[in-house]
């Protein structure tokens, strides 16, 4: 099979990490007899750069004539970076935003997982723990807060910032589906995870959701406030599966959940529309603090790619097959330093990505 890919290698530890998921992906390739056609797209700073805005109109056409995007992360540091002299709307994360609208990736999933070998690395009690856990944000991603209205402007004197959180019930809908319906491949449980005692988006919410849930009756569903759910994600991470959730919240929620299984350099994400096509990136972001240096971690990276490989390609095997080098590796007891415990053998990015792509059989 001739896989498409367009890659956005991004700014800070971007290129780090991509680089070893297109090692691993190329591995997969060989072994597998498929080939990976790369098409280099920028985004971000690395577009601010050479174009002056973070995403041109001809990048979102080449992304969309791609079977799926591949990306590292985009974005400098606010404080020492000229990008966050430019205007919000010209900066590195305004190109994220538009090419998630743009592409109209809706859905965002981020599994959360904690592996058994990253035990010692998960900031939480062993009692809680036990038995691991495994559970997948389902982010809400082109609308709310991050696309409403917004302004700031100068009333009698008073400078007032204006930001608008929006939903209408198709938006809710279609997300709500994707959510029951992966949750009907796992343990079929759906949290769907709102603000209703207050804000009139999350009343809307919630009703859409139920009226949803009537076409699956197999799976459980449950509601929760999201401060509440805050609070349960350290509190008993086990009771979840899928967690269902708007953009704000979830943004905010799987950064926590990445935390608890260890390091936000484990978390693979994949944001996608109503077709096959996806954009797939690690949940954290550019790292600008330790760029250059070769200790990022790239699994999430990797374990990206995996994600593409099964939801845009229909891949399955391949994509197992990334898993398990992925555990193998760990089982062996490699470690990038954000994942380092006592006993373990330290790697940095570049062997970490040479050890899996050695496990892909
Ligand atoms: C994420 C990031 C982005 C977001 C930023 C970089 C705009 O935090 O993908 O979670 O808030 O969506
Ligand atoms: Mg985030």
């Amino acid at each position: 099979m001739n896989l498409n890919i367009g890659v956005i290698k991004g700014d800070g530890i971007g290129p780090e990490i991509v680089t070893e998921a297109m090692k691993v992906l190329d591995k997969v390739a060989d072994v597998y007899g498929h080939t990976c056609n790369y098409t280099q797209l920028l985004m971000g700073g690395a577009s601010i750069d050479v174009h002056g805005v973070p995403l041109t109109s001809e990048t979102v056409a080449q992304a969309k004539a791609s079977d799926a995007v591949l990306m590292g992360s985009i974005g400098g540091d606010a404080k020492t970076s000229p990008w966050y002299q430019l205007e919000p709307s010209k900066r590195p994360e305004a190109g994220l935003l538009k090419i998630r609208k743009e592409l109209n990736l809706f859905a965002n999933l981020r599994p959360a997982i904690l592996y058994d070998e990253l035990k010692g690395a998960c900031p939480l009690k062993e009692e809680i723990t036990e038995g691991g856990f495994d559970l997948m944000i389902m982010r809400e991603l082109t609308g709310g807060l991050y696309f409403g209205e917004r302004k700031t402007i100068e009333e009698d004197g008073v400078i007032t910032a204006h930001d608008s959180l929006t939903y209408n019930e198709n938006e809710i809908r279609r997300i709500a589906k994707r959510g029951f319906d992966i949750a009907m491949k796992r343990r079929k449980k759906v949290t769907s995870v709102d603000k209703a005692n207050v804000l009139d988006s999350s009343r809307l919410w919630r009703k859409v959701v139920e009226e949803v849930a009537k076409d699956y009756p197999e799976v459980t569903l449950e509601h929760m406030l999201v401060d509440n759910c805050a609070m349960q994600l350290v509190r008993d991470p086990k009771q979840f599966d899928v967690v269902l959730t708007e953009n704000m919240f979830g943004d905010i929620l799987s950064d926590e959940a990445s935390m608890v299984t260890g390091s936000i350099g484990m978390l693979a994400s994949a944001s996608l529309n109503e077709t096959k096509f996806g954009l797939y990136e690690p949940s954290g972001g550019s790292a600008p603090d330790i760029a250059g240096k070769g200790i990022a971690n790239p699994i999430a990276t990797i374990l990206s790619a995996a994600m593409m490989l099964r939801f845009s390609f229909d891949l399955d095997k391949e994509a197992d097959a990334i898993e398990n080098a992925v555990e193998k590796v760990l089982k062996e007891g490699y470690r990038t330093i954000d994942i380092m415990s006592e006993g373990k053998t330290q790697v940095g990015t570049e062997k970490m990505g040479d050890l899996i792509a050695g496990y892909i059989e």
